[in-house]
């Protein structure tokens, strides 16, 4: 088994089943050179469907309607009503999933930091996306690649209301809000980064998971022809994630659909990703096509690959090493010494009470 890589999560890759493959090195770490052909696409994403096949016709209206709204508002003059805010530019249809454009009507500093945020050029270049490789600037180099509209997302599983969405639809009953977090990746670094999502939980409440849903699984899109990552077996595709329901729940967690006042870029996770703040950044999956409600806890890509380093918590703990490294200080990009991380990433006041009574160093 290879271990150590110096890119990305500096993963060790432990690999039980894999089909055949012709390993080359990256860096330090080990990569596969064969294509996943023939692996299942376990998401099917449809570009040619009409949403009016897929989405009740309730929903297919609503979705109409939010793109009017959308072009109405960015049309209108700059509203400056409190904290509410309307983007001055036509916003290119105000939809989602096309090329980054303004998100209006958005509840500015909903939840804010004092900290220096990071530069959007700091937020767009420098990122983890392992489907465009795994180098820090594989994702804003290859991104592009990707298609982002249309984009469903499935909501399935253990749930009342399974429905598959396109993402106006699953976006528009609520309201959009500015979260301004630290993101503290594993690998020891961290940012301030401000989000525009909608919290997961009104997401959640909308499908009226049962009783017998205790965790919340999510995908990523599995597209080897666009994301160039997934032809190498450096992870399990599709990259995979999942929360406790409570966490889920939780209303720090957020799925982001913006950050700076526009839509996302591919390389942070375009068009909707998770973003769970107290948590190592490797849990706040991007590109996600898939939210699931499972009655067992989820197995996660990171688990998969490092099970010794990767626990499914994953909580911001600077008291628990890395197996390879020390979790007890980060480098805020772009500064060049090191600071103390915070347990739960200094969100403990909101969130250490999920853990009563849990042992943090075994559930890492
Ligand atoms: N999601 C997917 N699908 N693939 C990835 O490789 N990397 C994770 C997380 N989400 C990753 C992912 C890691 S390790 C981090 S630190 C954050 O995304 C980085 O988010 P950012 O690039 O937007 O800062």
């Amino acid at each position: 088994m290879s271990r150590e890589a110096t890119h990305g999560l500096r993963c060790s890759i432990q690999r039980k089943s894999r089909p055949a493959v012709v390993p080359y090195w990256v860096g330090a770490c080990r990569l596969s050179a064969t294509p996943w052909k023939g692996h299942e696409v376990l998401i099917k994403n449809t570009p040619g469907i009409a949403s009016s096949e897929i989405t009740d016709e309730q929903v297919y209206l609503r979705r109409r309607d939010f793109i009017r709204l959308a072009v109405a508002a960015a049309a209108a003059p700059l509203l400056a009503c409190s904290g509410e805010r309307v983007a001055a530019e036509p916003a290119g249809g105000g939809t989602f999933g096309s090329a980054q454009s303004p998100l209006t009507g958005y509840k500015e500093k909903a939840i804010a930091t004092d900290e220096k945020l990071n530069t959007f050029d700091q937020i767009t270049g420098y990122n983890n996306f392992y489907e465009f490789g795994t180098d820090k600037s594989d994702p804003k180099r290859y991104g592009g690649s990707l298609k982002t509209s249309p984009w469903t997302v499935k909501i399935d599983g253990q749930c009342n209301k399974p429905a598959d969405y396109h993402l106006e639809d699953l976006i528009k009953p609520f309201q959009l809000e500015e979260r301004i977090y630290r993101l503290r990746c594993v690998e020891a670094w961290s940012m301030v980064i401000p989000w525009i999502g909608v919290p997961l939980a009104e997401v959640i409440k909308r499908a009226e998971p049962t009783s017998k849903a205790t965790f919340v699984e999510l995908s990523t899109l599995l597209r080897p022809a666009q994301m160039p990552g997934q032809q190498t077996a450096v992870l399990n595709w599709p990259y995979t994630e999942g929360l406790r329901m409570d966490e889920a729940m939780h209303p720090l967690t957020i799925l982001a659909v913006g950050l700076y006042g526009k839509t996302l870029m591919n390389q942070n996770g375009a068009p909707i990703r998770l973003v769970v703040p107290w948590k190592y950044g490797f849990k706040s999956i991007k590109s996600i096509v898939r939210i699931r409600f499972v009655s067992k806890q989820p197995t996660t890509s990171w688990m998969e690959a490092y099970p010794r380093a990767y626990g499914f918590y994953s909580n911001v703990n600077p008291a628990v090493d890395h197996p390879d490294w020390s979790q007890a200080t980060e480098r805020r990009i772009p500064a060049f010494f090191m600071q103390k991380t915070l347990m739960f990433n200094g969100y403990g006041d909101q969130v250490a009470s999920l853990y009563t009574g849990m042992d943090l160093r075994k559930n890492y």
